[in-house]
């Protein structure tokens, strides 16, 4: 066993914690975030090579899961539970997705099987198994679809975007992501320093795999890691130098550092004190400047603001592809709380927001009761609300995107440049 002095070398202690983060997500129900930040969690004792390697076999498990019980499946009279179900699953996604040699991947498996007392007599079988899915299931898995959301969302989002859409969105979510910067200062002279390609919207995209803190100009705060996508609600709202501006739910920040970067006077609130640690965090490393409120939006007084940008909490179901685990932990009845606090929350952003002011809303959903469905409702309690579609009148919008009411950006659009996060973006004035 290896320990936080050194990593093993057949790699079994990221194997064994990746393990561990999988059976969290599937037998307990937590969020790998969670895990992995955890202090007394399975990467905590770990070497950072082990953490980051065993997060990246996590991930590729949650990816695949299904696919790889479909190949598991013909050669086990009962797919096993607990622990072992997760040791084979990570042996048959390290055989036929990932390209590790099989000797390596079986070997593993099977060193961890016999480490438990419970998963020990399994050994023989995780062998016998396992050779198998190298010989014959990698052939059975080019052709299996890929893993399809659970019932509960497939459903909703087949209703939004009809079975074309859901099916290629799956697809995307079955790939690994690129890494996308938001540059500091000119993202030209970003893309030149990192390697990357410029996207049109003004965002860096890296290949996968790329460790970030390596990069130069991350240590002087350069740039910061922001979804291409969620990049876009701060250019909507284009902030100008000297405005005072409310970043109301703020944290972890990447919005706010956007805001700080155009020289607007921003005050960045949010009521989770440990996430604004983080807010503090990137403000530090990028200097850049914000007044940071830790408070409950609904109950906050100030302002009134001459621009407010509202990212409320929501199911997040935009970012599968970077949190594969979320549709194993979230459940329907997760979405009608958050549906209430995202109405609440809006009808506060138009009070701090003042008249002849603007307001940007939006939500990391994929499902139009925490976008579109929001952004018509808040109009129709609001008359002194109004769409503001100059917002929109940006050459770098792909007209694809557009709405009546704003932007809806899927995981399918730009597929062949690795995709997006889902999001949906409105932008409003509140007449004087
Ligand atoms: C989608 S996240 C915000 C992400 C952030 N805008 C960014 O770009 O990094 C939603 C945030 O809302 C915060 N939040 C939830 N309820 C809130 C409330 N009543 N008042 C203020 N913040 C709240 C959560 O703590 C969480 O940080």
């Amino acid at each position: 066993m290896a320990d936080r002095a050194g990593s093993d070398r057949g790699g079994l202690t990221a194997r064994r914690a990746a393990v561990a983060l999988l059976r969290g997500v599937f037998e307990d129900g937590a969020l790998l975030s969670a895990l992995i930040d955890a202090p007394d969690g399975p990467l905590s004792a770990l070497a950072p090579e082990d953490r980051a390697r065993a997060q990246r076999l996590a991930l590729a498990v949650l990816r695949h899961a299904d696919p790889a019980d479909a190949v598991l499946k013909p050669f086990l009279r009962k797919l096993p539970d607990a622990r072992a179900r997760q040791i084979l699953r990570l042996a048959a996604v390290e055989i036929c997705a990932e390209g590790v040699a099989p000797h390596a991947a079986v070997g593993a498996a099977v060193a961890l099987m016999g480490e438990d007392r419970k998963t020990a007599h399994l050994s023989g079988l995780a062998n016998a198994v396992l050779r198998r899915v190298a010989s014959e299931g990698t052939a059975r898995w080019t052709g299996l679809p890929p893993q399809r959301l659970p019932g509960w969302l497939r459903g909703r989002m087949q209703s939004a975007w009809g079975a074309k859409v859901t099916a290629a969105i799956e697809a995307v979510h079955a790939m690994t992501p690129p890494v996308d910067l938001t540059a500091k200062g000119y993202p030209e002279a970003l893309a030149a320093a990192t390697g990357g390609t410029l996207l049109p919207t003004g965002s860096v995209r890296l290949d996968a795999g790329r460790q970030i803190s390596a990069l130069s100009g991350y240590g002087s705060g350069k740039f910061w890691v922001q979804d291409a996508a969620a990049a876009l609600p701060a250019r909507v709202l284009a902030a100008r130098a000297g405005e005072r501006v409310l970043d109301l739910c703020a944290a972890p920040g990447g919005k706010t550092l956007q805001l700080a970067a155009a020289g607007a006077d921003v005050t960045a609130l949010d009521v989770s004190e440990p996430r604004l640690g983080r807010l503090h965090d990137n403000l530090a490393r990028t200097r850049l400047a914000a007044e940071v409120v830790v408070a409950d939006a609904l109950d906050w007084q100030g302002g009134p603001f001459d621009a407010v940008l509202l990212d409320p909490p929501c199911s997040a179901t935009g970012t599968i592809r970077r949190h594969p685990d979320l549709p194993f932990v979230k459940t329907a009845a997760d979405l009608k709380p958050l549906a209430v606090l995202q109405a609440a929350l809006l009808d506060r952003a138009i009070q701090l927001t003042r008249p002849g002011g603007r307001l940007v809303f939006c939500t990391c959903s994929l499902l139009p009761e925490e976008g579109e469905a929001q952004a018509s409702a808040v109009l129709g309690r609001h008359p002194e609300l109004h769409p503001d579609a100059a917002a929109f009148d940006r050459s770098w919008i792909d007209p694809a995107w557009r709405t009546p009411l704003g932007l809806r950006l899927r995981p399918d659009h730009w597929a062949g440049r690795g995709g997006i996060d889902g999001f949906f973006i409105a932008a409003f004035r509140r007449s004087g």
